[in-house]
């Protein structure tokens, strides 16, 4: 098989020297990658900027922005049949970017804002689409609730929810729990593990959704 996942989170930039971004490190991405290469699939990586040594094997795509994201997401995902939006992707960006470092003033200072693309809403859409599309949902509260909310405007065919309110699970941390919807009504939880555990068990739940997904020409049974 071959997946596209995305990993790490999107900057947004403000001026030369300041973005927006979010605490994202990329290892719950890159650790669905490792997993994936080690059953021998295939991987394009599309990663925003983090710390981490890119798997090998994997064909890694370093980006920055959300534009930059959707665009290489977009260039890829008909040639895989497992799409994994794993990524912290921005959803405001800055209305106007100075080219000329803001200066401080002393009164107040306000940015505009304005929503940036949401790449897996802009997949959901695609009626044409011939891989499993499967998005995470970052929650602080109400996780199972608002996941299940973003499956079905999504219109993704799985939804992996965690909890990214405590410093010991979800976002920066090694470790993870997470639930996962799918769009029958389904669910299975993965109970606190490493991420490098987790993504081993989601791995095995993403191919076997694919094989009952795919016919034998690998063309999906809607
Ligand atoms: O990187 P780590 O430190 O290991 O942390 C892992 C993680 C917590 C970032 C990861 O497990 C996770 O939850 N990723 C999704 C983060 C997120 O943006 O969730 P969301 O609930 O805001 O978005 C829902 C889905 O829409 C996600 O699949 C996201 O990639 C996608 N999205 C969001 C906004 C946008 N503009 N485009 C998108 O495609």
């Amino acid at each position: 098989m071959r997946f596209l996942i995305t990993a790490g989170p999107t900057r947004e930039p403000i001026d030369p020297v300041r973005y927006i971004s979010n605490r994202s490190s990329g290892k719950m991405g890159y650790a669905i990658a490792e997993a994936a290469l080690a059953e021998r699939h295939d991987v394009t990586l599309i990663s925003g900027p983090v710390t981490l040594e890119p798997p090998r094997n994997a064909k890694l795509i370093s980006v920055s922005t959300n534009d930059e994201m959707f665009e290489a997401v977009h260039r890829h995902a008909d040639k895989c049949n497992i799409c994994v939006l794993c990524a912290a992707v921005a959803d405001y960006k800055p209305a106007h970017v100075s080219s000329t470092k803001i200066k401080k003033h002393g009164a107040k200072f306000s940015l505009e804002l304005i929503p940036t693309r949401d790449i897996l809403d802009s997949l959901g859409r695609r009626q044409d689409r011939q891989f499993v599309l499967v998005g995470f949902a970052a929650e602080t509260d109400h996780v199972e609730e608002n996941a299940a909310k973003k499956l079905r405007a999504k219109n993704c065919d799985i939804i992996v929810a965690n909890d990214v309110s405590g410093a010991d699970s979800g976002i920066e941390s090694d470790m993870n729990e997470v639930i996962i919807l799918f769009r029958d009504g389904e669910k299975t939880k993965i109970s606190r593990a490493l991420k490098k555990n987790i993504a081993r068990d989601l791995v095995k739940i993403f191919l076997d959704f694919a094989t009952k997904t795919f016919d034998k020409k690998n063309v999906m049974i809607n």
